[in-house]
């Protein structure tokens, strides 16, 4: 165990040796920055001021040339090895609502959902609370390093973590448990992790932008205003996008929820519709963002706006919003790497 003390304030805590310098700071309730928790976006830099640490994952996107020469390591990825003095600045915002904890998970049930998208249920051996919209970080037997997937379910009692993954081709993660992870197996779990969960405090009406990948933290997110009072006679609505009709799902989710259909409205649509054969798919066709645009217009401004899904998708709704002028704070999304 190692003791982690910040400049400027009295502040410390401990961190395992098999811990970072973020997990273990968001452990003990600190609002440390982060958003990917595996090394790319940057957002966890910290200045090392006294002791020595080691990054888990050796080439970490995000870690630069510059980083190196101004004594900068990323905390998602920094293990102590010795009492370490770091300057970093704390936020409220990031303060967890929930401790992220460490677990493990028994997977019980996999389900189809298209022919790339699969859900993986897991009991835990600790029950886990966590918000609608947040994620963890799974370590598969096999596979270096862990990674993130958002829950696609809910919880009352933090006992079962659901998620729902697209395959990546020759992807090590999905790989693994796509093709080789069976009922009754174990994983490690750790969270929950994420600021993209959903307010209930808003008072505005929602909107979930979800593609391929983005799926299940946006399907959490409207169980989570389903099941909320707070929430009760808000709109909700959730625009999935893939690229072709294969390619969508969604929908049978949704529809076992109180609204569906009246409070909840669901919007699939396809950016590549066969060309030999366009009446296929008789929905909206074109990327999410530009559909949101269009059916939505100015009155964005007046929504509270959760997104998921690849990277590219990502930032091309990061464009709208800051073309439409989109308050940040009424934005939420963990972006995917
Ligand atoms: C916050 C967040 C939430 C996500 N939620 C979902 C979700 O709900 N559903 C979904 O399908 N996908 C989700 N992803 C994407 C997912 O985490 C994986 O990137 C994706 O499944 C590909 O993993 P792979 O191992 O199969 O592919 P690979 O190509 O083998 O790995 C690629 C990913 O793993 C990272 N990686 C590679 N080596 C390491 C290492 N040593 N340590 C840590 N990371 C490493 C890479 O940076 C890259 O992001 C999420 C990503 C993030 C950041
Ligand atoms: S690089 Fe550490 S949180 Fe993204």
């Amino acid at each position: 165990m190692k003791q982690i003390t910040i400049t400027g304030g009295n502040i410390s805590f401990s961190c395992e040796d098999d811990d970072t310098v973020l997990r273990a700071a968001l452990r003990a309730g600190l609002g440390f920055p982060y958003e990917c928790n595996v090394g790319s976006c940057g957002n966890c830099r910290f200045e090392l001021v006294e002791g020595e640490v080691e990054h888990e994952r050796k080439d970490s996107p995000a870690y630069t040339e510059r980083d190196v020469q101004r004594k900068r390591w990323l905390g998602c990825q920094a293990k102590p090895h010795s009492d370490c003095t770091v300057k970093v600045r704390l936020t409220d915002h990031y303060k967890p609502q929930i401790l992220p904890v460490k677990t493990a998970g028994t997977l019980t049930e996999i389900l189809d959902h298209t022919h790339d998208i699969r859900e993986f249920r897991f009991t835990l051996s600790q029950p886990v609370m966590f918000l609608p919209g947040q994620y963890a970080l799974l370590s598969v037997a096999g596979v270096e390093g862990a990674r993130a997937y958002s829950m696609g379910n809910i919880t009352t009692d933090g006992k079962e973590w659901h998620f729902q993954i697209k395959r990546v081709p020759n992807g090590a993660c999905t790989g693994q448990l796509f093709d080789a992870m069976k009922v009754g197996e174990t994983i490690g779990l750790d969270g929950p992790y994420g600021m993209a969960y959903l307010r209930e405090d808003s008072p505005r009406d929602i909107l979930c932008l979800a593609g391929g990948s983005g799926l299940s933290p946006m399907v959490s997110i409207t169980r989570g205003m389903a099941a909320s009072d707070k929430l009760k006679g808000r709109k909700l609505h959730f625009i999935y996008g893939g690229r072709a009709a294969r390619d969508i799902c969604g929908e049978p989710m949704l529809k076992e929820l109180p609204g569906f259909g009246t409070d909840i409205l669901y919007h699939p649509a396809i950016s590549m519709p066969d060309p030999d054969n366009p009446d296929a798919w008789p929905g909206l066709t074109g990327f999410v963002h530009d559909i949101a645009a269009e059916m939505f217009g100015d009155k964005l401004k007046d929504m509270e706006i959760y997104f998921a899904g690849p990277p590219a998708m990502g930032d091309a709704v990061m464009k709208l919003i800051v073309e439409k002028k989109i308050p940040p704070a009424q934005v939420h999304f963990d972006q995917f790497y």
